[in-house]
């Protein structure tokens, strides 16, 4: 099938490239210039493993296109991703101005029945928003309702995740398709039962609704796993108080199947393009319809706080002021496997130590220089701070030599680093982790001294530096 997508960013560009590995035609459209030759050069402007080569591939066969050409791109598809940014306005509700000019244009250019999907997040009720901005377009036109210029919006959210963005489309949980039900509706449906059955050979994934539902569920899906995250944030918050261990209440409750595992890690709060954006985006909604979400305000309060926990528990170590004294901080995206600082917690922590008069040394292993221009925006009031802030290319740099060392992602190559080069770089032998990604007794009979989030501070074993 001919398949545009409108919209370069993380979504559009893994599903423009999943949709062409299952053997569409698909053309995608950015209003950019510099990505769209990014990519016709070889590139990918954004971090997500497995994605270069893939659209590699595609492009040696001629399965996919990129470009800036707004009438060619309308021309192509049957079907019209919509995958522009929803970025938070500033009373938290999502900006819809791209999406709606993507639908104007559209409507503009349209030569045929089209299919305009609705990829980004977006509120309930955008779909009809999309609607009524493209039929004024056609009536401009004067095609009015004419069988020839007709269209359907479907609502299609996208539930991939960053870092696995490409093994989640190709292998989804679920399809949550949202159509409507006059003729048009049904017609779009079937476009789209087509246009995923690849997906869908040997077990049905689709879930098929109404519009309305489809937008919601994105939204609900989203909530529900941050909620999740806060919740387990607020248990190690009492943990460290009761003297409990949150490793093992996790394992504890994880293990009652209508709980599961997932999403249950305690740490320095969640950040990324979504969750903080969602929520907000939620609770916003809600108060335009007049409804209190408490819950999800409450969400939203706690991981707040939680990006700052960390910095709590170094002033109860090391004091207020740490001027004088260097952190090494080992991870800088919000989670592993991506370069993307949207929101992610390294940036209060970083902030919270500069002001305070730390010096900070920080490292990740393809974050830098994503994090070297967001720090920059953060800190252009405080130029003074800016100027305590290093980046440095390997982890044994950011050690050396720092007073301890603050972990604030996960990244595999963290995991079982050599615990006596550490102990032998650092001025003295403390690890803060915002990711409990060691054990604590572990840690003490290593002579490390160790704080994580929610799990005991275990007294070092004074004998561990007699035995090293
Ligand atoms: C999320 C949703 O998972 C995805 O379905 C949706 O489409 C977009 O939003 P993403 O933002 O890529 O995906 O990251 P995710 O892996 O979900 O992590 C989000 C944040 O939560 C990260 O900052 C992560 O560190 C944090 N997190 C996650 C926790 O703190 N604890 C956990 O148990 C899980």
């Amino acid at each position: 099938m001919k398949i545009t997508i409108i919209g370069t960013g993380y979504v559009g560009l893994v599903t423009g490239a999943c949709l062409a590995e299952i053997g569409h035609d698909v053309f995608c459209l950015d209003v950019d210039q510099r990505k769209i030759d990014i990519l016709n050069n070889g590139g990918v402007p954004i971090h997500e493993p497995g994605l270069q080569e893939m659209i590699a591939r595609l492009r040696a066969h001629g399965r996919i296109t990129f470009s800036t050409d707004v009438k060619a791109s309308v021309e192509h598809g049957e079907i019209q991703f919509i995958a522009v940014g929803t970025p938070p306005d500033e009373d938290g509700s999502a900006d819809l101005q791209y999406v709606l000019e993507a639908s104007r244009n559209i409507g503009r250019y349209m030569n045929g029945f089209k299919v305009i999907v609705d990829k980004s997040t977006v509120p309930v009720g955008t779909a009809e928003r999309v609607r009524a901005v493209v039929a004024d377009e056609l009536a401009a036109r004067g095609f009015g309702n004419s069988a020839q210029h007709s269209f359907s919006v479907v609502s299609n959210p996208e539930f991939l995740k960053e870092g696995a963005a490409v093994d989640d489309f190709m292998r989804p949980d679920r399809i949550v398709i949202g159509n409507d039900d006059d003729e048009a509706g049904l017609l779009a449906r079937e476009k789209m039962k087509r246009l995923y059955a690849p997906f869908n050979r040997n077990h049905e994934r689709t879930l098929y609704m109404d519009v309305r539902s489809a937008e919601f569920t994105k939204y609900a899906a989203n909530a529900m796993l941050a909620t999740r995250i806060s919740f387990m944030n607020e248990m190690s918050n009492l943990a460290d108080r009761v003297g409990a261990d949150i490793e093992a209440v996790r394992r504890g409750i994880g293990s009652d199947p209508r709980i599961g595992y997932h999403f249950l890690y305690a740490g320095v709060g969640y950040g990324g393009s979504c969750f903080p954006k969602d929520v907000q985006a939620l609770v916003r909604t809600a108060s335009e319809n007049g409804h209190r979400l408490r819950i999800l305000e409450a969400v939203e309060d706690v991981n707040h706080e939680q990006k700052e926990v960390l910095v709590r528990k170094i002033e109860r170590s090391l004091g207020q002021d740490l001027s004088g004294r260097t952190f090494a901080v080992w991870g800088l995206s919000f989670k592993p496997n991506t370069d993307d600082m949207r929101e992610a917690s390294s940036r209060r922590v970083i902030a919270a130590l500069l002001a305070r008069g730390a010096h900070v040394r920080a490292y990740d292993p393809v974050a830098l220089d994503e994090a070297r221009r967001v720090l920059a925006l953060d800190l252009k009031e405080t130029p003074d701070a800016l100027t305590r802030v290093s980046f440095v290319t390997t982890q044994e740099e950011a050690l050396a030599g720092a007073d301890a060392l603050v972990i604030l992602t996960e990244w595999k190559e963290f995991k079982s680093p050599d615990f006596v080069s550490i102990k032998a770089a650092l001025k003295s032998p403390v690890i803060f982790d915002g990711r409990n990604l060691y054990e604590p007794q572990a840690m003490a009979e290593l002579g490390i001294d160790y704080y994580a989030i929610g799990r005991p501070h275990v007294q070092i074993d004074s004998s561990a530096d007699e035995r090293a």
